[in-house]
């Protein structure tokens, strides 16, 4: 009985392994650095066509180096090292500095440590050195159509607390969602094109993909109503962002279950 078991398990093993090696892409990102990275007029022509000038987004330490005549504020850089407000306002940074630092193949770790008396040079690590400051609708599709036309690695981070340091990722291109503030809230709220089962009048929230819950929370308090919600310092996570494509934990989870959309651009209040 029990090596019958193992031998099924061992079939849906390797069964899902094979799936994972066929689903994989023929043809690896573009990746910064490389011959085929869009030219400076590629650049120049996504420029003309969205909001804000594209971002730079360099590891937080960056402006501690060269130790010998800092090329930024590095007192303020080690003053706010540890918040996570401050971090998520800086498209470079992530919650946690490991998701920064990219580890090569022979075990050695590039990134940009703050302890400039290491004597390690600041390395860009998994930190995409290009992007998009979406703040409009535009800005998304300009971005995901540059990205997918030149074969970029899409990185598209929002608060950087993606525990996987997926927010970042090396020679990619990314997209910050953090300045997609909008908030609205509606009483009679129905889901357009939803199931006819939930084509009910809900009172919802609209949150733009850069909310974090700690601007989600004051809002929905405001209307005097509850939103089910994570839980971090300072309300970093984003709310629309991982956090609900996650499933979304809150500690009244037991009481109310997982974070819900009722269609992709509402929240249920609860
Ligand atoms: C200190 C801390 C506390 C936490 N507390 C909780 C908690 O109480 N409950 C809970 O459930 N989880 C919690 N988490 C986990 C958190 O919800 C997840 O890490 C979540 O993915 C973070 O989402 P974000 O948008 O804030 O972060 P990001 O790291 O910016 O994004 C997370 C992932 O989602 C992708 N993404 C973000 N926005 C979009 C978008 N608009 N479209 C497509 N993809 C997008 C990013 O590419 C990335 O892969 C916590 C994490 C930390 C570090
Ligand atoms: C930039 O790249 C485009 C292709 O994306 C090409 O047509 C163009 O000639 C290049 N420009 C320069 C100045 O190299
Ligand atoms: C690891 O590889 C990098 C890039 O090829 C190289 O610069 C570095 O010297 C190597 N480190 C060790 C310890 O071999
Ligand atoms: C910085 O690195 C040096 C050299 O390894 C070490 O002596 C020092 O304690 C470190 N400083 C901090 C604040 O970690």
């Amino acid at each position: 009985m029990s090596s019958h078991r193992r031998t099924v398990a061992l079939f849906v093993l390797t069964f899902s392994l094979f799936s994972i090696g066929e689903a994989a892409p023929k043809q690896c990102r573009c990746l910064y650095g490389q011959s085929c990275w869009p030219n400076q007029s590629a650049f120049a022509a996504l420029s003309r066509q969205i909001s804000q000038p594209l971002i730079n987004p360099v590891p937080p330490a960056s402006a501690c180096y060269p130790a010998s005549s800092p090329s930024g504020d590095c007192a303020a850089v080690l003053t706010n090292f540890q918040d996570g407000l401050w971090r998520a306002d800086q498209p470079g940074a992530m919650q946690s500095p490991a998701f920064e630092t990219y580890t090569l193949p022979n075990g050695t770790i590039e990134g940009c440590y703050s302890n400039t008396t290491l004597g390690l040079p600041c390395l860009q690590g998994n930190v995409p050195p290009v992007g998009v400051d979406a703040r409009t609708v535009g800005d998304v599709q300009a971005a995901v159509v540059f990205a997918k036309k030149n074969n970029l690695r899409l990185v598209i981070k929002n608060s950087g607390h993606d525990y996987l340091g997926r927010s970042a990722g090396r020679g990619g291109f990314m997209l910050w969602t953090h300045h997609l503030k909008e908030r609205s809230f509606n009483s009679r709220f129905i889901p357009q094109g939803a199931p006819r089962s939930e084509r009910k009048t809900y009172q919802a929230v609209t949150l733009g993909s850069g909310v974090q819950w700690g601007e989600a929370y004051d809002y929905v308090n405001q209307q005097g109503r509850f939103i089910l919600g994570g839980l971090s310092l300072d309300g970093t996570v984003g709310a629309a962002g991982g956090w609900i494509l996650g499933g979304g934990h809150s500690t009244f989870s037991s009481t109310f279950g997982f974070g819900k959309c009722v269609s992709k651009f509402g929240f249920h209040l609860n």
